[in-house]
């Protein structure tokens, strides 16, 4: 018979190892190794179905029904009133979901939570036998103390009878509160500092984490409370990240960009009851994040009578459902010979490797001795590739030193061969485009359906060289 075989896991990067020792070779956390048991044959086997005939389990499982059969369950929502936050969720909050939100340290993740709490314990629940039903909302601070908390609920203006403060790590003690108040939604910020105590593993730990999430998110839906949790994006990945987490939540989003421009975007990037890449807009201001429902030229730099400087393009991309005008900046510099630089902020720098070929070998531009950059202004991220012909018009813009007239909107894919290609949306982005005061569209080719728009002549191209000859 097999013996048992004692091995060691890192409960910080999961790997197995033969023997003990004080670092774990893979990721270089100190303290991490368990000892492990590896499971015999015998006693898995006696775990699956021997065992569970023996227990009269395998009857009480549930039954596999045919798919037509099986009633759609309706989502209801509550909305909490911050309509850039409810957007991000397909439409509002939905009852026994798990929401993780993360970011980098000092974005703004605590105050948006604190000021979607409050909005929640305002918000009028469902009604329920005629009486509306209004159930609290639980404010779980593991990082603050509550006096700090309250200091910024002061900033912000949340002063709910609704809205209760818990200061506490310990997961039992946290669902122990919530089974005695049973809010409608519960925030953990964060998720990183509580722990289970019968895990020896630090706080923060993938052990700690996958476990304190995973009790959280079944109390979510037995209970049906919603559990927002607040994961930290750590660079030096001393700690582990919300990664971990993403696959057992319904919802998670992502605030984006950095802490040093005023704008926030958060963007959803996974949502079990609505759609994905949806964004949210929002000012970080002196009392809290402000909504920005109509972006506008949020991105884009007005220039002054000189218009703009070479090197500059707007285009539009696809936020979601909605159309943001974002402002391509590209500069070329000599470089030491043979160690020329590209650097990209911003947009996906294989992409621009990509589009600098393109350029050096359809449209004959010399880069190879020129240090490239790319930003997209304002901190915001674009992947989608209906940006490429943008970001070439603005590469060579800049290499020629020729500035783009103010007003052009430049959208399009584009092709190895040099040829612009279709994007989706194109009507939509163009009516934005058009809205907001842009004269002149470059775009694909549109096969006579160029949508009527006032102020704006539209040239359609077929080639990188036409879009290049057009301005
Ligand atoms: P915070 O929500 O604490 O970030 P996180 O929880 O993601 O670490 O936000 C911290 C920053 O926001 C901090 O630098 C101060 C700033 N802030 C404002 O500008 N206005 C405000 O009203 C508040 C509450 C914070
Ligand atoms: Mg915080």
């Amino acid at each position: 018979m097999a013996k048992n075989k004692t091995q060691f896991l890192c409960n910080h990067c999961g790997s197995v190892h033969v023997k003990w020792m004080g670092k774990c070779p893979d990721c270089g956390t100190w303290d991490s190794l368990e000892e492990y048991k590896t499971p015999t044959f015998d006693e898995r086997a006696a775990r699956t179905s021997k065992g569970l005939r023996a227990t009269g389990d395998l009857a009480q499982g549930a039954t596999a029904v045919a798919i037509g059969q099986i009633e759609e369950a309706d989502t209801p929502r509550t909305k909490c009133g911050i309509a850039e936050f409810d957007r991000i969720l397909g439409g509002g909050m939905v009852p026994g979901s798990a929401i993780l939100v993360g970011g980098e340290p000092g974005i703004g993740k605590s105050t948006l939570l604190l000021q979607v709490a409050e909005a929640l314990a305002r918000a009028k629940g469902p009604v329920v036998k005629g009486k509306q039903a209004t159930r609290p909302v639980l404010y779980v601070t593991s990082e603050e103390s509550a006096a700090q908390t309250a200091l910024r609920a002061a900033r912000l203006g949340a002063k709910s009878a609704n809205l209760l403060v818990l200061a506490e790590t310990n997961v039992e003690r946290i669902i122990n509160q919530i089974h005695q108040h049973e809010p409608a939604a519960v925030v953990i910020d964060s998720i990183q500092m509580i722990y289970k105590p019968d895990r020896p593993a630090a706080p923060g730990s993938v052990t700690q984490l996958r476990d304190c999430c995973m009790d959280l998110v079944y109390l979510a839906k037995s209970a049906g409370v919603s559990v927002f949790f607040v994961g930290h994006v750590t660079k030096a990945g001393t700690l582990a990240g919300p990664k971990i987490i993403e696959h057992i939540v319904d919802t998670v989003v992502y605030f984006e960009g950095d802490r040093y421009h005023s704008h926030r975007i958060v963007r959803c990037v996974k949502n079990r009851f609505g759609s994905t890449h949806e964004v949210g807009l929002f000012e970080m201001t002196g009392s809290g994040l402000v909504e920005v429902s109509d972006p506008g030229k949020l991105f884009v730099e007005q220039y002054g009578p000189g218009g703009p400087p070479s090197g500059s393009v707007i285009t539009a991309a696809m936020q979601g459902s909605r159309v943001l005008l974002v402002e391509v900046q590209a500069l070329t510099a000599s470089s030491v010979i043979g160690a020329a630089k590209r650097k990209v902020s911003g947009a996906s720098s294989d992409r621009v490797a990509m589009i600098i070929a393109v350029l050096e070998k359809r449209a004959e531009l010399r880069l190879a001795a020129d240090d490239v950059f790319v930003n997209i202004a304002g901190g915001v991220k674009v992947a989608e590739p209906a940006i490429d012909l943008a970001i070439a018009l603005a590469i060579a813009s800049a290499h020629l030193n020729r500035p783009i007239a103010a007003g052009t909107l430049v959208v399009g894919e584009l092709g190895l061969g040099g040829e612009v290609r279709s994007v989706p949306q194109l009507e939509h982005r163009l009516r934005e485009g058009a809205r907001l005061g842009c004269g002149v569209g470059v775009v694909p080719r549109m096969g006579g359906n160029v949508p009527k728009l006032g102020g704006m002549a539209v040239h359609e191209v077929r080639t990188l060289g036409q879009a290049m000859a057009t301005l």
